[in-house]
């Protein structure tokens, strides 16, 4: 399937079975703002769960937090972000269209991308067994040529955007000949920078109202407690805090389903470390993160390191880890090694000592930090889109199954009894209320027992349990899997120990 189509159905297929929708549809929809679902949101607190359990439950010096959406408004003057979080913007004249100039150009260097995989491609057809890929990469002259082009164009985007050179911004936009994806018109405004914050207002009268914003990321709320936690915990460095929680960004280009929303949920952990070991946390969070992402099967293939050359205004270090969305390798996950920057700039603000007094150094200093940052609604996407899969059976026929990982999926096991009398409701309906103390169910007596697998193919559901006529005899019940369709014989009395198996946190969390 071609990725453009395959997306298409990502998304239709993501309506279709209550996993996410468009907000406020019947008032034709708010741009870049989604709702989640009878099942999305299932899907999305068992990531959540399990992400959370990585880092907090399996390490005791992670600990979690709560910090409010609303923050006093001084944190983002500290933060950098009142005078730094912008996004490079530039209008097309012809089309009024606003674009992000820096989108505009990775896009162009996309569709390098995309000729490089498709000279892979060909050249595994050609040599079969005997391809060997990093040669090929290494050596193939065109290969060679291409990748350059796009590392030249890449290092010298993140050079002009590190020094504010928006002119020479949009002379590499000029100089690569990119038009508007929309009209093909190359006639462009001058590139300018735009907040990304939201603003509101707090208080009751106009004249007294507070302007505060909605946080753009939950990590400030994390560096504004740290004193709070560390005491009240009396944590010992190195520790860390995790949090997760909605952030506000007003994107500019807000496109790509759930890739870029104005509102979405952060899952963050800001790991506090003595100066000058930063370096080596680093590279430990980005080896760990990695291995979580590993853990749960989607293939090693689709993630890749990107290490930034363009570095935030708070970072010594950053490396995205990026995943092959149906629309090319994107980043999921930022892992930032971010000095001491926001403490140090909160202490300078507040006028509060934000210190940590380390007893076997003996001194006190301003911790550093490395932090883990994932979007939860783009890890959503990675997995639903990597799991959706349209296959072709033996007898020739289709099926579509969304196979995602068994812990995460929303329903564990579907309980359907094979017609809808003689008892069998009746045996169903008590294996679910034996069953329901420990899995998410659901039950369904409609239509013949083939559509009914399908439906749960589709859904995701990574186990059917099938009640007949011989269970009314011997306490049996059929076991079908999603991924094999596979079926065996089992006893009621052990279904609750095969599905704990597969859909356990352990069995998962010791992957990672
Ligand atoms: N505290 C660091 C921070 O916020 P970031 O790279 O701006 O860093 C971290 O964001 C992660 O949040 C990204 O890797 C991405 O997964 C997610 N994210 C950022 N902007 C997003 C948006 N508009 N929509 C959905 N997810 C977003």
């Amino acid at each position: 399937m071609a990725d453009q189509d395959k997306f298409k159905k990502v998304v239709a297929h993501a309506k279709e079975y209550g996993y996410v929708f468009q907000s406020s549809e019947i008032y034709d929809g708010l741009s870049a703002v989604y709702d989640y679902g009878q099942n999305g949101v299932e899907l999305k607190k068992n990531i959540r769960e399990f992400w959370w359990q990585a880092m907090v439950q399996m390490n005791n010096n992670i600990v979690g937090l709560d910090a409010a959406i609303l923050m006093h408004p001084t944190t983002w003057k500290a933060s950098g972000h009142v005078d730094a979080f912008n996004d490079p913007l530039i209008d097309n004249k012809d089309s009024k269209k606003r674009y992000r100039a820096d989108v505009l150009i990775e896009d162009y260097v996309a569709k390098i991308e995309a000729k490089i995989e498709k000279e892979i491609n060909k050249a595994a057809k050609r040599f079969g067994d005997a391809f060997d890929k990093a040669e090929f990469l290494a050596t193939n002259e065109r290969v060679v040529q291409y990748k350059e082009k796009g590392d030249a164009i890449l290092k010298r985007m993140g050079q002009s955007l590190e020094k504010e050179d928006l002119a020479d911004v949009k002379a590499l936009i000029e100089e690569l000949e990119i038009a508007c994806p929309l009209t093909g018109s190359r006639n462009w405004t001058e590139v300018k920078q735009f907040n990304l914050m939201f603003g509101t207002k707090l208080g009751a009268s106009a004249e007294n109202a507070m302007d505060l914003y909605l946080r753009p990321e939950t990590a400030q709320g994390i560096f504004v407690n740290f004193l709070n936690v560390q005491k009240s915990g009396r944590m010992k460095i190195p520790f860390g805090i995790a949090q997760t929680g909605k952030a506000f960004r007003n994107e500019i280009v807000a496109r790509q389903f759930i890739f870029r929303m104005r509102e979405f949920e952060q899952m963050e952990m800001q790991f506090f470390v003595r100066p000058g070991e930063e370096l080596k946390w680093y590279e430990s969070w980005k080896e760990k993160r990695l291995k979580w992402h590993l853990a749960l099967g989607l293939g090693a293939d689709n993630y890749r390191f990107h290490d930034h050359d363009k570095l935030a205004h708070y970072a010594n270090a950053a490396a995205d880890i990026e995943f092959k969305f149906p629309f090319g390798f994107k980043e999921l996950e930022g892992i930032h090694s971010r000095t001491d920057f926001d403490l140090s700039s909160h202490q300078e603000f507040s006028g509060k000592k934000l210190q940590y007094f380390d007893p076997e150094l003996g001194e006190n200093y301003v911790p550093y930090v490395v932090e883990t940052s994932i979007g939860l609604d783009r890890m959503f996407l990675a997995v639903f889109s990597n799991s959706l899969q349209d296959e072709i059976l033996e007898d020739g026929s289709t099926r579509t199954v969304l196979k995602l990982p068994a812990v995460l999926a929303p329903v564990k096991a579907a309980i359907l009894p094979l017609v809808k009398k003689d008892g069998l409701p009746e045996v169903a309906k008590q294996i679910m209320a034996d069953l329901k103390f420990d899995f998410t169910l659901t039950y369904d007596e409609k239509d013949a027992i083939g559509r009914r697998y399908r439906r749960q193919d589709a859904n995701g559901t990574p186990f059917c349990i099938t009640v007949d006529h011989d269970t009314l005899k011997d306490n049996t019940v059929t076991i079908r899997y999603r991924d094999s369709m596979k079926q065996d014989r089992v006893n009621i009395a052990d279904l609750k120990d095969i599905i704990s198996k597969e859909v356990s946190p352990k069995y998962w969390l010791e992957k990672c």
